[in-house]
């Protein structure tokens, strides 16, 4: 079986998609050969190659607007016969992973995605939206408030090395919400005086 997964986040360093393709990847481990390929590929055009003959493919990226990053939204509109006719008969799954602490947030680019699917002929497996991604560096996959998210991997694992389909779910840290966003906003405040800016000016209205 191949499996081929997507990182479509832009950044080249401390990605949260990156860290949850790696450890969907290792909970994989050789039970399939498994490909993880990120943004560069897709921008210089190199992805369909790298999905010939999968069996599945996984998109795991970031929440942009409650949306997709637009570098990935191009490459499935211009890429999707491509995609397609490489991998016709692949599952498509995608996990999704935004900034706020609820992982419902996901909600409407997982639609994206299903829709996506449908369009290319393909057959849609299931997508898991993942709160809090600003934690996700914060503990290794599995332990501590990554424990939620370990599971939610180990199941997805099974189902995508099984092909199973299912209903999409979501998954937020073993954290209090309200710790978590207490710590957001000391970032941002931290952020904004490096760059010379008092906390009052995040607030000012254009
Ligand atoms: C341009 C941009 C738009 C974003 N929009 C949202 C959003 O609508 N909702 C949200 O919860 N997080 C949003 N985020 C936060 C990212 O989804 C979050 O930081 C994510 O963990 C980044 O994943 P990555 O490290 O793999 O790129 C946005 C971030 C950026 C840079």
């Amino acid at each position: 079986m191949k499996i081929t997964c997507i990182n479509g986040s832009p950044k080249t360093r401390r990605s949260a998609s990156a860290r949850i393709a790696d450890a969907l990847s290792a909970k994989i481990g050789g039970a399939a050969e498994c490909v993880v390929c990120g943004a560069a590929e897709l921008d210089r055009g190199e992805a369909p190659a790298a999905f010939r003959g999968s069996d599945a493919l996984v998109f795991v990226f970031p929440l942009y607007v409650d949306g997709i990053p637009s570098h990935l939204l191009r490459f499935l509109d211009e890429s999707l016969h491509d995609i397609a006719e490489a991998a016709s008969g692949a599952t498509v799954y995608a996990v999704v992973n935004n900034g706020f602490f609820e992982g419902r947030q996901n909600a409407v680019a997982l639609e994206i995605m299903r829709n996506f699917a449908a369009r290319a002929g393909l057959r849609w497996g299931l997508g898991l939206g993942v709160g809090a991604g600003g934690m996700i560096h914060a503990a290794p996959v599995g332990r501590g408030p990554l424990r939620n998210l370990g599971k939610a991997l180990d199941a997805l694992a099974s189902e995508i090395l099984a092909n199973q389909t299912g209903e999409d779910r979501v998954c937020e840290p073993n954290f209090p919400r309200a710790l978590y966003k207490a710590l957001a906003h000391a970032g941002w405040r931290k952020s904004a005086r490096k760059n010379g800016l008092k906390t009052k000016s995040l607030y000012a209205k254009p």
